[in-house]
């Protein structure tokens, strides 16, 4: 381009019309390189001035001087007004509504019994017992055999036990979590203080007080010198925790062929005596069958169903309700779940 003061005038104008026809901060930029950058025509044109001769470098430099002023000038208008434009229109469009109420997520929860189950874990773990586990899937050998529950046991029938088929594996769905006792006693030496939580299984069908899948928990200790009164002691301590301090235990002689003597244990609840479970010393032939020499250790085990445990502290009177799954059932608690 030869410099003109047509052609700087020219340049100038289509730089103001190109500004005045931004629509977006965008193009804007866009028309900066084009019309203010280094290569644009006003910008060679002031290149150009050093060939000039001095009289016109001056006077053509005031020419393109005044040009660029009024292009910047133009630019920074334009560039203020779609700026405020932009930033109005951001403010609708991204508007939040602070008083829309937020989207809570359900925090779920534990089943009440399972806190239960966690309560009493605590609770032994406080006595400085262990807590011990097995499995559901038992051997039959450990779950009849080794508590001294002969073949023709009747809680060895049909009836009661969920046998695994093929039958010559003698795997059972474990009827209880005294096993867990056995297996204890066959891993560990004496002393022995475990509270053994977990799921056992007898062919009942579900009804308001049955179901076949329930919950049992099971202490066991094995130490020197254990007596009946540390077994008194121990489930007093248990109830009260459980039920309330005022709660009173009973021992009601019974049988079970791996205790040697065997009681029941009743607490005294709302006025009225409530079964609770099994117990007794250690029969000395369940010691024996595990290793453990009955003139130097004695000890005691006892065993509960959890979900009476929690019907009988809530009131619960339909056993449907605590299997059944119905998240309301929980929430009744006030338990875990928000
Ligand atoms: N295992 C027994 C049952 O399921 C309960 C029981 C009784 C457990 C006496 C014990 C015990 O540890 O000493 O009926």
């Amino acid at each position: 381009m030869s410099l003109s003061e047509h052609s700087i005038d020219d340049a100038k104008a289509t730089a103001l019309a190109a500004i005045a026809s931004a629509a977006s901060l965008e193009e804007l930029k866009e028309i900066k390189v084009a019309h203010i950058g280094d290569r644009s025509p006003i910008a060679r044109a002031n290149q150009q001035l050093g060939t000039l001769s001095p009289e016109e470098r001056a006077s053509f430099g005031k020419i393109i001087g005044q040009a660029k002023n009024a292009i910047a000038a133009a630019f920074e208008a334009r560039n203020f007004l779609l700026e405020e434009e932009r930033d109005a229109r951001v403010l609708v469009e991204e508007r939040v509504d602070v008083t829309i109420p937020a989207k809570r997520t359900l925090k779920g929860g534990l089943h009440p019994l399972t806190i239960l189950t966690n309560e009493i874990c605590d609770l032994f773990l406080g006595l400085g017992y262990r807590v011990a586990e097995g499995p559901e899937l038992e051997a039959e050998w450990l779950n009849f055999d080794a508590l001294n529950l002969p073949e023709d046991h009747p809680a060895r029938t049909m009836q009661d036990t969920f046998f695994i088929e093929p039958l010559d594996s003698h795997l059972v769905l474990r009827t209880h979590t005294s096993p867990v006792q056995v297996r204890t006693m066959l891993e560990e030496k004496p002393p022995i203080y475990v509270i053994c939580p977990g799921r056992t299984y007898r062919a009942d069908e579900l009804d308001a007080t049955h179901t076949p899948v329930f919950s049992q928990v099971e202490g066991l200790v094995i130490d020197k010198g254990i007596t009946m009164a540390d077994l008194k002691g121990t489930l007093d301590h248990f109830a009260r925790s459980i039920f309330g301090s005022d709660v009173k235990t009973r021992l009601r002689s019974s049988f079970f062929p791996f205790t040697e003597p065997s009681a029941e244990v009743d607490f005294f609840f709302n006025g009225r005596w409530i079964e609770w479970g099994g117990c007794g010393m250690v029969n000395p032939k369940v010691l024996i069958a595990c290793g453990i020499d009955p003139d130097i250790y004695s000890g005691f085990a006892f065993g509960m169903g959890l979900e009476r445990t929690l019907m009988v502290r809530h009131g619960i009177t339909d056993m449907h309700d605590i299997v059944e799954g119905d998240v309301r059932f929980s929430q009744s608690f006030g338990l875990g779940v928000k």
